[in-house]
């Protein structure tokens, strides 16, 4: 193993043990923080919870040079060389609220942040559904783990997105939605079945378990969308990549998109790679 591998096993480990500790924290938090993140989105107690222990874990890392998270508008230098890290502490917060499936999503990337896509060595994320999974892309590889206490144990080695896909899911008021997109959208519903959770995270899992495509499209009030490029758009972008799908930003894959900012958003499409070349053509 060289030495970045063996550290971004370091990190994920970690970040899967954290996963336990956010999990059990979510108790009693699941209310307002009266702060805003970064993007103006209204923080959940939760959020600032996963947010300082992914810091404190993830910067006392021996080779961790930078830790970054949407919740935070500064990046986190930790005075050394070496991988930097950007998380998604909860993905899906406003889902708290009603108990629904929320996530942590994570980008190890060898360059300084803001990084391009390219720039990631391994990209993840953490499911709490009915029981907590976490799934890993490195090395040209997608695994499945189930995670419990500190135990993480594979249950699928080299997930690969399925040919058939069955499930779409599309984020956005339909009345925002531009008229490309919305006849896109009324092609694919006649096509597949509609799974909605309003977390991304959980609407890409289910993409990658059951084939099909999950948007969250550009805007007319909106042309960038809402979800986040370094946090979000990056490293799902890489696992549905490594898994044998597509990413786009409406014409490229999210990879090649260079960051401008920390906390820039970005048009976010992924899935089945036939259905995102549909989507970039109806989009031209
Ligand atoms: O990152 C924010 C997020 O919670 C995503 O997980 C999700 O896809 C999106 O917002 C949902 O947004 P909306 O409430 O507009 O459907």
């Amino acid at each position: 193993m060289t030495n970045v591998e063996s550290l971004t096993e370091t990190t994920v480990e970690t970040i899967a043990r954290s996963a336990s500790k956010i999990h059990q924290g979510l108790v009693g938090r699941r209310v307002t923080a009266d702060e805003e993140n970064p993007s103006g989105e209204t923080q959940f107690r939760a959020d600032v919870f996963a947010d300082e222990l992914l810091a404190d874990q993830l910067s006392a890392i021996d080779g961790v040079a930078q830790y970054a998270s949407e919740e935070r508008s500064e990046i986190v230098d930790c005075g050394i060389d070496g991988l930097s890290v950007a998380v998604d502490p909860i993905d899906g917060s406003s889902n708290l609220r009603s108990n629904n499936t929320i996530g942590t999503v994570f980008g190890i990337y060898n360059e300084p942040l803001p990084a391009p896509g390219d720039a990631l060595v391994t990209a993840g994320y953490v499911l709490y559904g009915p029981i907590t999974t976490m799934t890993v892309a490195r090395g040209g590889t997608v695994t499945e783990y189930e995670l419990s206490g500190s135990e993480r144990t594979i249950v699928r080695d080299d997930v690969t997105i399925p040919d058939e896909p069955s499930v779409y899911g599309f984020g956005g008021r339909v009345p925002n939605w531009t008229d490309d997109f919305r006849k896109y959208a009324h092609e694919i519903e006649g096509e597949l079945e509609l799974h909605y959770s309003g977390a991304m995270i959980d609407d890409v899992n289910q993409v990658l378990i059951d084939g099909g495509i999950f948007a969250y499209p550009a805007l007319t009030d909106s042309p960038e969308g809402k979800l986040r490029l370094q946090f979000e758009g990056n490293p799902i972008g890489y696992i549905i990549e490594t898994a044998g799908g597509r990413s786009s930003d409406g014409t490229r894959s999210l990879l090649e998109v260079k960051p401008t900012d920390l906390h820039a958003r970005t048009p976010f499409y992924i899935g089945n790679a036939d259905l995102i070349n549909r989507l970039e053509s109806a989009l031209e």
